[in-house]
């Protein structure tokens, strides 16, 4: 699941064989075909924890999707994270998601797969890359009005930030389903450095692949 739709068309045109567009309402296309025989669907989640939601709740109420691993962007938080650096979301924290409102006083703790996480890593080590592992920001403002909190995630060790993946974590335990995020860093909060467009493209086909194989190993 990219953020991004035009993502999910040139991930699937790209590494997926048979290839079906099987969703374009709202422009969030979706696209279901095999991969090394497998069957996967790579879906576009759109920004942000409320639609995330809506498409991971489809995908495992009305498909049964078992497995949801997002590929998507974040900022750096820490100066040993660097642009480009990949990050493997071992938890994820936020203010709020889509679930707060069943949760109430608790504060559920939304983590990945071990499996998928512990196959992802050795996926993208396969691939000469040094992932990191952590924990996550899930935030719901990309032009953020409370820098206090990336302080507080900052100083509580937190790798990056991004607008999804806690709430795909929490319905994964919901359902029984398993979760990853696999994230590359496209922006640093602290250094302001940016990847440039031209590489993005490379380190998300970077993300896809240690996705697939972190899906199948
Ligand atoms: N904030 C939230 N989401 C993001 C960022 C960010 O700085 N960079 C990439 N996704």
């Amino acid at each position: 699941m990219p953020g991004d739709p035009y993502r999910a068309k040139w991930a699937a045109e790209t590494f997926l064989s048979d290839v079906r567009l099987v969703n374009e309402v709202r422009g969030m296309f979706g696209f279901t075909g095999t991969w090394k025989g497998h069957r996967v669907s790579i879906q576009g989640s759109g920004m942000g924890m409320p639609s995330l939601s809506i498409y991971a709740n489809e995908l495992i109420r009305d498909f049964d999707a078992q497995t949801l691993i997002r590929i998507g962007s974040c900022g750096g938080m820490q100066p040993h994270v660097k642009v480009r650096d990949v990050i493997i979301a071992m938890t994820a924290t936020s203010v709020s998601s889509p679930s707060r409102t069943i949760f109430k006083e608790v504060n559920f703790a939304p983590s990945a797969d071990w499996t998928l996480l512990r196959n992802a890593v050795a996926a993208a080590e396969a691939q000469g890359l040094s992932p990191h592992v952590g924990g996550i920001y899930s935030s719901d403002t990309f032009y953020d009005e409370r820098p206090d909190l990336n302080e507080q995630m900052v100083r509580h060790g937190i790798l990056g930030v991004e607008m999804e993946a806690a709430e795909l974590y929490t319905l994964a335990a919901r359902y029984g389903r398993r979760a990853l995020a696999v994230l590359t860093v496209s922006d640093h909060l602290q250094t302001g450095e940016a990847l440039p467009a031209s590489e993005r493209e490379r380190s998300f086909g970077e993300m896809v692949e240690i996705a697939l194989a972190a899906a199948f190993a």
